[in-house]
């Protein structure tokens, strides 16, 4: 298996996979890579703007999954694929499984449509790994109650995230080779160990 560059990081709001991140960052750059530590929505100027809508205007699921795919392909375009091209290892929180599982499962959107949206933004690019930190919702909830003032998908109840979950299952199970799952229920450094694990078994 070759070695994996193009890095995505999953699972629902509360599953702690920021923290993970920098440490797999840390962990890449000590074994001498060239890090690149993005994010979607967001990851370019225009991009994050649209973040700000995405995450705080009221708009219908349509104008949600065209706003997210248009700051996809502006991210794609301008900052994933040449940093891939020259030879860094790309570490995105979130990317298109995010959309399957919020717009597609939690939202109800339909999937075919984003099937479609996924080919013509993307042209078949797609993460070599995908590190999807599954938690139950539940948990998931009393984590976030912790945290900062909640986004507009950060206030969705239990229900829908529990959707959101089924919808990273259904991702997981159509491309097992590509995801990885990680206990999230697991204290910290366990969870760590198991990244390091599958960083190692990948080749990065
Ligand atoms: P998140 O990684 O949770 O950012 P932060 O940790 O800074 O709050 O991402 C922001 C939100 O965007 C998250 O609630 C999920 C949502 N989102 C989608 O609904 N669809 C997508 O395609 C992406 C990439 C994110």
């Amino acid at each position: 298996m070759s070695t994996a560059r193009f890095i995505t990081f999953e699972g629902i709001d509360g599953a702690g996979k920021s923290t993970h991140i920098e440490a797999v960052a840390g962990w890449l750059l000590e074994h001498g890579a060239e890090v690149v530590r993005t994010r979607e929505p967001g990851g370019t100027e225009l991009a994050e703007r649209l973040r700000e809508l995405l995450l705080h205007a009221p708009m219908d699921p349509l104008t949600e999954a065209l706003l997210v795919f248009a700051a996809r392909r502006d991210h794609v375009v301008k900052a994933i694929t040449p940093a891939l091209k020259r030879g860094a290892t790309v570490l995105c929180d979130r990317f298109t499984d995010a959309t399957f599982a919020y717009q597609g499962a939690g939202r109800g959107f339909d999937l075919n449509v984003l099937t479609q949206l996924e080919q013509w933004v993307q042209h078949g690019l797609q993460p070599d790994l995908t590190l999807w930190f599954d938690l139950p919702a539940e948990v998931a909830a009393q984590r976030r109650e912790k945290a900062r003032v909640a986004d507009r998908f950060e206030r969705m109840d239990t229900q829908f995230f529990e959707r959101v979950n089924d919808g990273y299952r259904a991702r997981a199970a159509a491309d097992p080779v590509r995801f990885f799952r990680i206990d999230a229920l697991l204290a910290p450094h366990q969870v760590a160990a198991q990244v390091v694990s599958v960083l190692e078994a990948r080749g990065c």
